[in-house]
């Protein structure tokens, strides 16, 4: 079965595969085959955000369509930047950009306590949907390590393992993260409904 991926973002769709291509399932791009869907995120939550961009790119493609919306959230931010963590700083801003305003809006702050949340939403053309939410508690890092992953990777912290995102392998941020928990809820809902189609 494939999905088209609602989003531009190539590391969400290689963690996606990673997961997914052991169940039979492929997910491309939605570039790939011709589209470039711009979807206003007006959602207050990130299941919200996912869902509409899911349903954005299956109406245009008529496919069965995923999407994944997911942020950090900072405790004492108050969950700042969360839904707003691709905006975070401005568009003028990188990963880097943005995780370096990360590090100095928490400048002298001890509590560095944070979450990361994806929130997966697929949709097929006749209106079923599934849904399914990851959470990865962490830290803040004082200063980014690790040169893996994308987005905030440098700076996530998990205090079992004593690295951060950036510096686990793939296989290994899969079996911890907020997108691979979610993922693997997402995995099981979609084998329940395929089994219900047959
Ligand atoms: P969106 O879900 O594409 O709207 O954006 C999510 C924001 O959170 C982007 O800034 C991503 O770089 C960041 N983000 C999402 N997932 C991860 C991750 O696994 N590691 C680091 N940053 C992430």
């Amino acid at each position: 079965m494939k999905f088209i991926l609602a989003s531009q973002n190539p590391h969400k769709l290689k963690e996606m595969n990673d997961i997914l291509s052991a169940h039979g399932i492929e997910v491309v791009l939605e570039g790939d085959v011709g589209l470039h869907v711009e979807v206003e995120e007006t959602g207050s939550t990130f299941a919200e955000n996912a869902m509409l961009k899911a349903k954005a790119v299956m109406e245009a493609s008529g496919l069965p369509a995923i999407a994944d919306d997911s942020g950090v959230c900072v405790d004492a931010l108050n969950g700042a930047p969360g839904v707003y963590s691709a905006r975070y700083g401005g568009p003028e801003l990188d990963d880097a950009g943005r995780y370096r305003l990360l590090l100095e809006n928490l400048r002298g702050q001890t509590n560095r306590t944070a979450h990361f949340i994806s929130a997966i939403a697929c949709i097929f053309p006749n209106g079923d949907t599934i849904e399914a939410e990851g959470i990865c508690p962490g830290t803040i890092a004082f200063v980014p390590m690790g040169n893996g992953g994308f987005g905030y990777d440098p700076v996530f912290f998990l205090p079992q393992l004593k690295k951060t995102y950036a510096q686990l392998t793939p296989a290994e941020k899969a079996a911890v993260s907020h997108r691979g928990k979610a993922l693997a809820v997402f995995e099981e809902k979609l084998k329940a409904y395929l089994a219900q189609q047959k």
